[in-house]
């Protein structure tokens, strides 16, 4: 018998937001060239015509929808076209999030600081950002015969930060709704329909540049303790995590829901001793 292709993405259409950030804008090119049709999700129509086109030119599918992932009214509004124009998609990645400087607690400050405002900003942004688009698309996969939800968390949500504090509580609510709602699916909605998250580790970016490295590219103090604290000695580039996304997107991971996948150079397991 010849064994199927497990990870076979060909035709499978992707509805992805963020997709047009840093990690964001590598993982939709990696999935395109993998035959995967990209519905792309966003708020600014530049960037996602541009990277509509990118994949396009570069033989892949792709087509772009316009919302804020924290307005249901929008996303109900997509939700109607997508369904008119493609009846149903097989995985949603919820990749719209990230840290706000308002929502941190900076040295020289305490908790009693802390701006609450900013605070429910970063909450809307990644967990409503990520709890809206779900209710509103799940009944676009659940007209596919077998869906996958694709969750971005982050390494602050299981081992706490300091200073990042409105970012980390936010993406440890992800890591539950992640689980919650694989158990919701699983047993409701059959086995066929799968929740999962991806927590990427400490990744070089142009956010992060300079709290992490100096002009010069040398590392800050809080990047030396964040590479101390790696076994594999590096920051992540992005593309590390491909691997995973490939894996959590495919048939590959038909068994598996309800995880969440550390993609940190070893961060996690590593007790600093
Ligand atoms: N870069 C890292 O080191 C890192 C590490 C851990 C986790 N993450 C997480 O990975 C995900 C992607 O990170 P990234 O580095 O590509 O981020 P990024 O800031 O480069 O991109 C964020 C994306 O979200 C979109 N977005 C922001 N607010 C939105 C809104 N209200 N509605 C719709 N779209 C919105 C932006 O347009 C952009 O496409 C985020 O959830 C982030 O928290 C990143």
């Amino acid at each position: 018998m010849i064994a199927r292709d497990l990870f076979d993405l060909k035709g499978t259409k992707i509805l992805f937001s963020g997709a047009t950030g840093v990690l964001g804008t590598t993982m939709a090119h990696y999935l395109a060239q993998q035959g995967a049709e990209l519905l792309i999700l966003g708020r600014t129509s530049e960037k996602v015509n541009a990277l509509q086109d990118q994949i396009i030119a570069e033989g892949g599918k792709a087509s772009g929808y316009f919302a804020d992932v924290t307005e249901e009214e929008s996303l109900t509004k997509v939700k109607l076209l997508i369904e008119s124009q493609h009846g149903s998609v097989a995985v949603l990645i919820n990749a719209a999030g990230g840290n706000m400087p308002g929502a941190v607690i900076r040295p020289e400050q305490t908790f009693l600081d802390l701006d609450s405002e900013a605070l429910r900003q970063v909450m809307d942004l990644n967990y409503l950002g990520t709890v809206l688009p779900i209710k509103a698309f799940l009944p676009l996969l659940l007209k596919s015969e077998k869906g996958t939800i694709l969750n971005i968390s982050s390494m602050a949500a299981s081992r706490p930060m300091t200073r990042v504090m409105g970012y980390a509580s936010a993406k440890a609510a992800i890591d539950n709704l992640t689980k919650w709602l694989a158990v919701e699916l699983a047993t409701k909605h059959g086995p066929s329909y799968r929740v999962n998250a991806l927590a990427p580790g400490f990744f070089l970016t142009e956010q992060n540049r300079t709290l992490l490295t100096e002009v010069d590219g040398s590392l800050t103090q809080r990047g030396n303790q964040i590479i101390s604290h790696t076994p594999m000695n590096r920051f992540g580039q992005p593309e590390d995590i491909l691997g995973a996304l490939h894996w959590l997107c495919s048939d590959a991971s038909a068994f598996v829901t309800g995880t969440v996948v550390a993609v940190d150079g070893g961060f996690s397991a590593y007790s600093g001793v």
